[in-house]
């Protein structure tokens, strides 16, 4: 796993704690994350945008999407690397500002903002709300002449850019609920800054997520600075945000993009958009989550029940897949059932045991249940044997669920040999908690 090291003895271990005694003290499943890699992949990104838009005379922002992964102590870390905060719900925004973040620091998407969240958006003065429809601009406006002040905005565009990524993953096609078409944009922009209570920052654009081919990004900015150059015509366009989306490595079929290219290949557009029409160069806003998170996350898991089940082979011979099955699943990591998402799982302590085809599954009642789907382990992996599967830093504990009334594993951060709660793990009395039905138990002796 990315963020995990062997020790000497071979066995795992996670920001210097060996994965042992991390389960030792808190149990199992366990997100793990670590620290240290979730500061430098941000720092990396922010330097990697401050050098190529340094280069072309601008500035860049970057936003952590805080969708991939949020905790008090994440927005904090975001906070302290100088990234900007990007969310996407009155929740969300609830947690950034109890982790420190400066609200003028924190954008605001999200295609049904409901008026209570508009209006604390506003009432704590957000930096920037990216209005998603003709019908919310009217309605952030309201909310910022209520609250007298003046609200800035961008503008989602729909850029109509396929990105090459799972259907439900791509945010960009025509068809879909996200954003303002290309062909809009300069009537939306008319219709914003006739509103005295907004100020128009720009446009915004993402085209998707878990995105490998650079050409999808490259097509949106060119899209983008076209209706940017248009709009500069007509008035002051200071940003451009230009979204996130960028894909990590899950297995070793993945080839993840390297900020520092992503940032020049925009930086590039950019400039050349700019140069060709004799616009200013405006500042550029991105916001990646999965790639600054995804690759700093792994899941401990413990063993269980493992079946070796025959294989329909082509050409009838003989096979088997061995079925382990882990003490979490879909509950703890939705996104194979979701997406079909593949991972990479590893077995804790080191083995010579000739590797065999395994698939890695869940306790939950589905078949769908699956955390790796073919995976090559030791063939002497055995009940109570600790699972590490990689790069589950984004979009898993953001997407947990409590199906099967399975509490939510803890989250630890690990840093420097040392590991801390961020957020304590659910209990079944927990779950019980919310249930407004419990039948007293009946006194003992009764
Ligand atoms: N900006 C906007 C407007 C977004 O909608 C998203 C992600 C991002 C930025 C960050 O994208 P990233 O850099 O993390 O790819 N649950 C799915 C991913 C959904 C992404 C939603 N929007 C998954 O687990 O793959």
């Amino acid at each position: 796993p990315a963020s995990a090291t062997r020790t000497d003895d071979g066995s795992l271990a996670i920001g210097g704690v060996a994965a042992a005694d991390l389960v030792a003290q808190y149990g199992t499943p366990l997100y793990v994350v670590d620290e240290r890699d979730v500061q430098s992949r941000a720092v990396r990104v922010r330097t990697a945008f401050d050098d190529a838009f340094g280069l072309i005379g601008t500035r860049a922002h970057v936003y952590y999407a805080a969708k991939a992964f949020l905790t008090t102590q994440v927005a904090t870390w975001m906070a302290e690397a100088d990234l900007r905060v990007d969310v996407c719900t009155g929740g969300e925004l609830a947690v950034a500002l109890a982790g420190g973040v400066d609200p003028a620091r924190l954008g605001f998407h999200g295609n049904d903002k409901s008026d209570a969240e508009i209006a604390r958006a506003v009432e704590v003065g957000l930096g920037t709300i990216v209005l998603d429809s003709h019908e919310e601009i009217g309605r952030v406006a309201r909310a910022a002449a209520d609250a007298g002040t003046v609200q800035r905005v961008r503008i989602r565009i729909n850029s109509g850019v396929h990105a090459s990524t799972h259907e439900y993953l791509a945010t960009a096609r025509e068809d879909q609920k996200f954003g303002i078409p290309l062909t809009e944009a300069v009537q939306a922009a008319a219709a914003v800054r006739a509103e005295p209570s907004l100020a128009f920052v720009g446009l915004h654009s993402h085209i998707g997520s878990q995105i490998f081919d650079e050409s999808g990004f490259r097509e949106a900015a060119r899209r983008l600075m076209d209706v940017h150059a248009e709009l500069v015509q007509s008035g002051p366009v200071p940003e451009l945000n230009l979204g996130g989306g960028w894909g990590i490595d899950y297995t070793e079929a993945d080839e993840a993009f390297a900020p520092e290219d992503v940032a020049e290949a925009l930086a590039t557009i950019v400039a050349e958009a700019c140069a060709e029409r004799d616009i200013p160069v405006p500042e550029i806003a991105v916001e990646p989550g999965r790639y600054i998170v995804g690759p700093a996350g792994v899941t401990l898991y413990r063993v269980g029940t493992i079946k070796p089940v025959a294989l329909e082979t082509e050409d009838g011979a003989s096979a088997t897949r061995t079925y382990v099955s882990v003490d979490g699943g879909m509950s703890d990591n939705a996104r194979p059932a979701l997406y079909g998402a593949d991972y990479t799982a590893r077995l804790a302590r080191t083995s010579d045991a000739p590797a065999v085809l395994t698939r890695v599954v869940g306790k939950h009642c589905e078949s769908g249940d699956i955390v790796v789907h073919d995976e090559y382990l030791p063939g002497d992996v055995h009940r109570g044997d600790l699972l590490a599967v990689a790069a589950t830093g984004a979009y898993c504990w953001a997407l947990s669920s409590n199906y099967n009334h399975v509490g939510r594993p803890p989250v630890v951060a690990v840093a420097d040999g040392a590991a801390r709660t961020l957020v304590r793990g659910e209990s079944i009395d927990d779950l019980l908690a919310r249930d407004t039905g419990v039948v007293p138990a009946p006194a003992a002796g009764a």
